[in-house]
């Protein structure tokens, strides 16, 4: 491949069957790689019909169905001339185990309790409402708020996942949420863009369906996170492997805790970025660092 660093740039957006031609934030997206240099076209990442080779590099955005698909989805990634995030971190990213590295390399994180199918019965901290979620998820499926572990509902959500083979995590329901929202920092091209506040989704108990993009953006409205909120977004970012500066895109979330903000999430995979609330500068940013890192030898 010779093109790479003359004329225009190919690159593939990766996206899902359900979104094949991108989500909200596509057009604004698109846009912006024009912009850059690139020619940039939605692809969906499991269409065979797909010839991922006729890229300079991938841009991996709405794969919102991988969670169903790990292993697929992560040899396709390897597959590809290169992908944006790197692949690796997808790799890390796309379980949500990771959250144990973060909680180890000091970032507070939501207190969690990984059960895996035939491991051991685990306790949970606290004693009020728990969040029971797949450890590989997302869009809030399979996800259920309930009195607690031995709640029946809750015992049966556990037991369906386990039946699938999958590792289960539970957390207290921090109820801080229901007066403070979720707060989603993003970060583009290694600088914070942008925060917006999330509703609770879990505000009854019980297992709800998984979100789709339009209901939460009915509901956000931008802010300006506060300086602890941001320091866990950047201990978080420090703390992924291969640092953060290969990283194009993240999304922090982060909710109250006890003594101040907690990890829910760092999203460096499929992550809706909210480029609405960006700066033009911040969506510029976007595109800049992904031409570079797909410009980039080795
Ligand atoms: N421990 C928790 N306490 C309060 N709310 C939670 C908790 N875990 C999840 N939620 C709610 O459920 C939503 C989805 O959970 P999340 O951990 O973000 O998984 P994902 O977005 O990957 O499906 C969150 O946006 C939040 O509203
Ligand atoms: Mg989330």
């Amino acid at each position: 491949m010779t093109t790479v660093g003359r004329g225009r740039m190919r690159i593939g957006v990766a996206t899902c069957r359900a979104a094949p031609d991108l989500d909200e934030d596509g057009p604004l997206l698109l846009a912006a790689l024009d912009a850059a240099g690139a020619d940039a076209v939605p692809a969906v990442w499991d269409d065979p019909g797909v010839d991922w080779a006729r890229f300079d590099g991938v841009l991996v955005r709405s794969t919102w169905d991988y969670p169903l698909h790990r292993g697929a989805f992560l040899s396709w990634a390897r597959g590809c001339r290169r992908t944006v995030n790197p692949a690796g971190v997808l790799a890390w990213n796309t379980d949500k185990r990771y959250l144990q590295d973060l909680a180890r390399a000091g970032v507070p994180t939501v207190p969690t309790v990984f059960l895996a199918p035939g491991g051991p019965a685990g306790g949970v901290p606290g004693a009020g409402d728990v969040v029971v979620k797949p450890a590989v998820s997302g869009s809030a499926a399979d996800t259920g708020r309930f009195a607690g572990l031995s709640d029946p509902g809750a015992a049966a959500l556990v037991a369906a996942l386990h039946a699938q083979g999958r590792t289960v995590m539970v957390q207290p329901y921090l109820s801080g949420i229901d007066t403070q929202g979720e707060t989603s920092m993003v970060f583009l091209g290694g600088g914070f863009s942008h925060a917006v506040r999330r509703e609770p989704l879990l505000g009854d108990v019980g297992v709800r369906r998984a979100v789709v993009v339009a209901d939460v953006l009915g509901t956000v409205r931008r802010v300006e996170p506060d300086d602890a909120q941001l320091a866990v977004a950047r201990a978080a970012l420090d703390a992924v492997p291969g640092g953060r500066a290969a990283l194009s895109y993240a999304r922090v979330d982060v909710i109250p805790g006890d003594s101040g903000p907690v990890l829910l999430e760092l999203e460096v995979t499929d992550c809706f970025l909210f480029l609405a609330s960006a700066t033009p500068a911040g969506r510029a940013q976007l595109a800049e660092h992904v031409l570079g890192e797909l410009r980039r030898e080795g």
